[in-house]
Parts: C-alpha cells; sequence; structure tokens
C-alpha cells in the first residue's frame, strides 16, 4: 500500500477480532510514530502500550469513574450514563491493543511569557499528534484497525496514577489497535473548497 492509499484508506476502527498484537506489529506502530516531525525536534511524545487485560481494565475502570462522576455533575440519566461508561469500558478492553498517547514539556523550550509558553505547549501538542497519525496510518499499511480516543484528556492525572507514569506525562489520548472486525463508518469529507482561502 502506497501512502496516499492508506491515507485514503485509513477510517477509525472501532470493533476488533480477538487476535492479540504480536511485538513486530507493536515495533512497527512506534517505529512510525517515532519518525514524525516534532517542533525543535524535541519529540515530546511519550507511549504506554497495554496488552494485557489486567491493565486496560484497570485504566478503563479509573476512566469510566472519572467519566461518571463528570456526567452526574451535568445531571445526565443514570441509565444513559451507566450504558456510556459501559461501552467506553468494552471499546478499551476488548482491544487487542492500547497504546496510550501522553506528552511531555521536559525537552521543550521555557518562557517567561504566557503566550510563548503556551506556544510551546500547543507545538508538544502538535507533534504528538503527528506521531498518532502515523500510528494510525502504519497500522493502516499492515492490515490492522486503529481509532484516536481522547477519553485520557479529561482524566490525565488518574492516567499518570493509574499506569504509574512519570509525573511530567500529561495523557493526550490512547489508540486502540486490533484486527478489524469492520470496515469503520462510510468516509465523509467536506469540499477541499469550503475549507481554502485563496489569498495568492
Ligand atoms: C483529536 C481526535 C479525537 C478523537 N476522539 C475520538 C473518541 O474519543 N472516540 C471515538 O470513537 N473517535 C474519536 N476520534 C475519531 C473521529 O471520530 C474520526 O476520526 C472521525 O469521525 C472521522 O472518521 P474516520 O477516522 O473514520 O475518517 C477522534 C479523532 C481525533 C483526531
Amino acid at each position: 500500500m502506497n501512502l496516499m492509499e492508506a491515507v485514503k484508506a485509513r477510517r477509525s476502527i472501532r470493533r476488533y477480532h480477538a487476535t492479540s498484537i504480536n511485538d513486530d506489529q507493536l515495533e512497527c506502530l512506534l517505529s512510525a510514530a517515532q519518525w514524525a516531525p516534532s517542533a525543535h525536534n524535541r519529540q515530546p511524545w511519550r507511549f504506554t502500550p497495554l496488552r494485557s487485560l489486567s491493565a486496560k481494565e484497570a485504566l478503563a475502570d479509573a476512566m469510566g469513574g472519572k467519566l461518571r462522576a463528570d456526567r452526574r455533575k451535568d445531571g445526565d440519566d443514570e441509565r444513559i450514563i451507566s450504558a456510556d461508561v459501559q461501552r467506553s469500558r468494552a471499546r478499551i478492553v476488548e482491544a487487542p491493543l492500547v497504546i496510550v498517547v501522553s506528552m511531555s514539556l521536559s525537552d521543550m523550550d521555557q518562557y517567561k511569557d504566557e503566550l510563548r509558553s503556551n506556544a510551546e505547549k500547543v507545538m508538544a501538542i502538535q507533534s504528538t499528534a503527528m506521531a498518532v497519525q502515523n500510528i494510525l496510518l502504519a497500522a493502516t499499511s499492515i492490515g490492522l484497525g486503529a481509532c484516536w480516543m481522547c477519553a485520557p484528556l479529561f482524566c490525565p492525572d488518574i492516567v499518570r496514577s493509574t499506569l504509574g507514569l512519570p509525573a511530567d506525562w500529561e495523557a493526550q489520548a490512547l489508540v486502540t489497535v486490533g484486527a478489524p472486525a469492520n470496515e469503520g463508518k462510510p468516509a465523509l469529507r467536506k469540499p477541499i473548497a469550503l475549507m481554502t482561502h485563496t489569498a495568492d
């Protein structure tokens, strides 16, 4: 599969066969991530691959507790909350591989003013997102399905304590990976012309 084929074939795949992900496949995904561009080439991405059921359950249950608490504060119906928490848990636990993606500001430049500090943080987030895109494309290219889930973004402290991550690792997302059990939702994209402002 060449690059444009992978770009267009990639879909968010949320259901997987139970087949496990082997070390070579994991290595392929992380190696693709490693070669992403990053601001100042500081490579702020950090990865925590989870393949054991116990690790996936621990993470899903810890994040589920936070989701439930947040939704109760929103005043949502208890049955709808439980269904959503259960659905999110199943997606994590049933994925053969979960890669928790964090970023660290430890190697980024430091500034005294808020504007440049914030810009530096945004650069780290952008760089980490590029690494994730590489994971998603690499997964497609080797016949795997994957999906970005933003849940860790809402509870980085819980993710850090549950997984024993270093203090400077800030969870951004998780990527579920496995052999695809379906084709994903239909590919829908808005016309490029709607998203383009020509200024030449
Ligand atoms: C930043 C980001 C956050 C996302 N978060 C979630 C998520 O929490 N749950 C989910 O099912 N999909 C999530 N997705 C996947 C999007 O829903 C998906 O990319 C979009 O619907 C387009 O579909 P496609 O990836 O199949 O082309 C996320 C994607 C991105 C880039």
